[in-house]
């Protein structure tokens, strides 16, 4: 009985995919898409219709992206008084049952007609429509018949940004939210507190911005190599946002259905917060400098002072004013101990309420951090370490620990809604080719199709406990993002990746269709000056010594489909001409290999891989 709708979904689903010619390179896939002959011809003479309560926020927006996707100048009008034909209707219908950001698209020759519950609802039918558009401009094109019906497979379709590690300015931040959105990609997690830096305006803390905000120079020396900085030399490098920079972030955020969530990472990660006043670290009479890189120890707020729960009140108070989100991120992850083991007002807090060890001082310095939240009518998001002790009632988890952790499974099954933020299938800041390939970064190897792999529900959980599973997110830490252009490359395509993980039911998830979208919306990207990666195309190169003949034997391989390996091993550059890799060979040892991926019209598709076989 149970397996009966599932079946008939699938099949449905499989045949609604069936389509006419070639097939739209959407991301996120949508739930159902129904191809039909013919096409809509859009140009300057077709009239836009747009609900009047939606007017003001989605004209400009429609208007800017039709013209720099299409160079279309195309008015746009409130209402549904439509012309017989040639328009494109957006229309607010309480009737469809497509949940909150779900839209029905209906394409004919005549005219595009959109259907949502909501603004956020039609927003995304838009991109669906933007992406079913052709990449290059004219005064007219065709956009092929089609039924489209889709919502989301989750409400959380996280991107979180560290820009405390390196600054990113306000147009960064801006850029990136208009291309995420047009991936629907509706969260952004802005990690504004870390122990490089504070980037947010505090009014009644004004030492957080103009301390905090700023560190000596040290570009250009490996982050875990970096020298503390001293008290006199300059603080040169740094920045922050004022208050009046996140009003703007936000509004143009509310535009593209991106909600905004700042993080303040307390009480770990604390170093530019105790830089600036140091009163709120354990130790006395202090003097701390903003970390420069690598590790900060000392980085730790006070858990035992009352005036750390007194200045967490007042920022929270002025967050929470400034942010419209219901949620606040309060961090709660990595927190050094060392200084609350020798402090006497930790030590007092410890004996007054019975706890067992500083673990459970952590617990409880969450615990009421979760109070502030809650008491400014916001509810606190932690990393998955404010699990621990007596946990965080009423709290949102990011569970980001695998392995000896499992709060995957610990956090959902305890109750707390849960945002998955695998650090295994979820950090960006990961590299995302072979390491020797990379720009500097963790030595782990994130490439694309292991983002796109991910499958956020744990097969642990019980259906009511999946549930509480409210998506997933796709984390940028910035340790070694200095440029925007550097942070682009990590971002792009694999946050493409986690929007159709977030967005996408899992039947209609397919490796090599979604290659085959990226490709095109790389024209995309690259139209619009976004500096993407092309390391899915990069070949992987392992050896093994067969003892018997002493040769080397070599595997190649890479994580695209439908292109071809050619290689060398007498130094020339490979081309489509050269030796196609077929499977395990044996060569000598020390002989260098080039290796490269070629398409069927023989161009090299990514960067070429050069090794000294060994
Ligand atoms: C984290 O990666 N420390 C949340
Ligand atoms: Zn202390």
């Amino acid at each position: 009985m149970k397996r009966l709708p599932l079946l008939i979904t699938i099949i449905l689903i499989a045949c609604t995919l069936k389509v006419e010619g070639k097939a739209i390179p959407f991301i996120p896939q949508p739930q159902s898409v129904e191809m039909k002959s013919g096409s809509f011809i859009i140009s300057e003479r077709t009239k836009v219709f747009v609900p009047k309560e939606y007017l003001a926020d989605f004209q400009p927006y429609l208007a800017g992206k039709l013209m720099s996707d299409a160079g279309l100048d195309v008015q746009i009008k409130a209402g549904n008084r439509t012309p017989a034909t040639n328009f494109i209707l957006f229309e607010k219908s309480a009737e469809l049952t497509l949940g909150e950001e779900g839209y029905l698209l209906e394409v004919s020759p005549q005219k595009v007609v959109v259907k949502a519950n909501s603004y956020a609802g039609l927003f995304n039918a838009f991109q669906t429509l933007r992406q079913a558009m052709p990449i290059q401009a004219g005064s007219s094109f065709e956009i092929p018949c089609m039924v489209v019906k889709d919502h989301p497979r989750f409400e959380w379709r996280g991107l979180m940004l560290d820009v405390a590690r390196h600054f990113q300015t306000k147009a960064f931040v801006m850029k990136q939210i208009d291309v995420l959105s047009s991936y629907k990609i509706n969260k952004f997690h802005w990690h504004l507190t870390d122990d490089q830096g504070w980037r947010i305006e505090i009014k009644k803390y004004p030492n957080l911005t103009q301390k905090g905000a700023w560190r000596a120079d040290r570009t250009g020396i490996p982050w875990w190599q970096r020298e503390s900085a001293t008290a006199d030399e300059p603080k040169t490098v740094g920045g922050f946002y004022t208050q009046d920079d996140i009003k703007e972030v936000i509004e143009y955020a509310r535009i593209r259905n991106v909600e905004i969530i700042p993080e303040i990472d307390v009480p770990g990660h604390s170093k530019a917060l105790v830089a600036s006043y140091p009163f709120l670290s354990c130790l006395e009479d202090a003097h701390f400098e903003v970390a420069v890189g690598g590790k900060a120890p000392d980085n730790a707020l006070c858990a035992g002072k009352e005036t750390s729960y007194t200045f967490l009140e007042d920022v929270i108070a002025e967050v929470a004013a400034l942010f419209p989100s219901k949620y606040i991120h309060m961090g709660g992850d990595e927190c050094n101990k060392t200084n609350w083991q020798k402090c006497d007002h930790c030590n007092k807090v410890v004996q007054e309420h019975q706890l067992k060890d500083m673990e459970e001082l952590q617990s409880y310095f969450m615990g009421r951090v979760n109070e502030l939240v809650a008491a400014k009518g916001k509810s606190m998001i932690g990393w998955d370490e404010i699990l621990s002790g007596k946990g965080a009632k009423g709290a949102t988890i990011m569970a980001w620990r695998r392995g000896r952790f499992t709060p995957e499974v610990d956090a959902p099954r305890g109750g707390y809604p849960t945002i998955m933020t695998d650090y295994t299938h979820s950090y960006i800041s990961q590299v995302q080719g072979p390491l020797e390939m990379e720009p500097e970064g963790p030595k782990v190897v994130l490439p694309l199709s292991k983002v796109y792999g991910y499958e956020p529900i744990p097969e642990q959980l019980m259906p009511e406990e999946a549930q509480r599973v409210l998506g997933t997110e796709a984390c940028l830490w910035g340790e070694f993002t200095p440029t925007e252009a550097h942070c682009e490359y990590m971002l792009y395509p694999r946050a493409l990746a986690n929007a159709e993980v977030a967005w996408s039911q899992p039947e209609v998830k397919d490796w090599a269709r979604f290659q085959s979208s990226v490709e095109e919306n790389f024209k995309r990207l690259k139209r619009d000056n976004v500096n993407y990666s092309t390391s899915m195309y990069s070949v992987y190169a392992s050896f093994a010594l067969d003892q018997l003949s002493n040769m080397a034997k070599v595997y190649l391989t890479t994580e695209t489909v439908g292109y071809d390996i050619y290689y060398t091993l007498n130094g020339d550059e490979p081309t489509g001409n050269s030796t196609k890799y077929e499977g395990v060979f044996a060569t000598e040892n020390k002989r260098v290999l080039k290796a490269g991926l070629f398409n069927d019209q023989g161009e090299l598709l990514g960067k070429i891989t050069e090794i000294k076989i060994k």
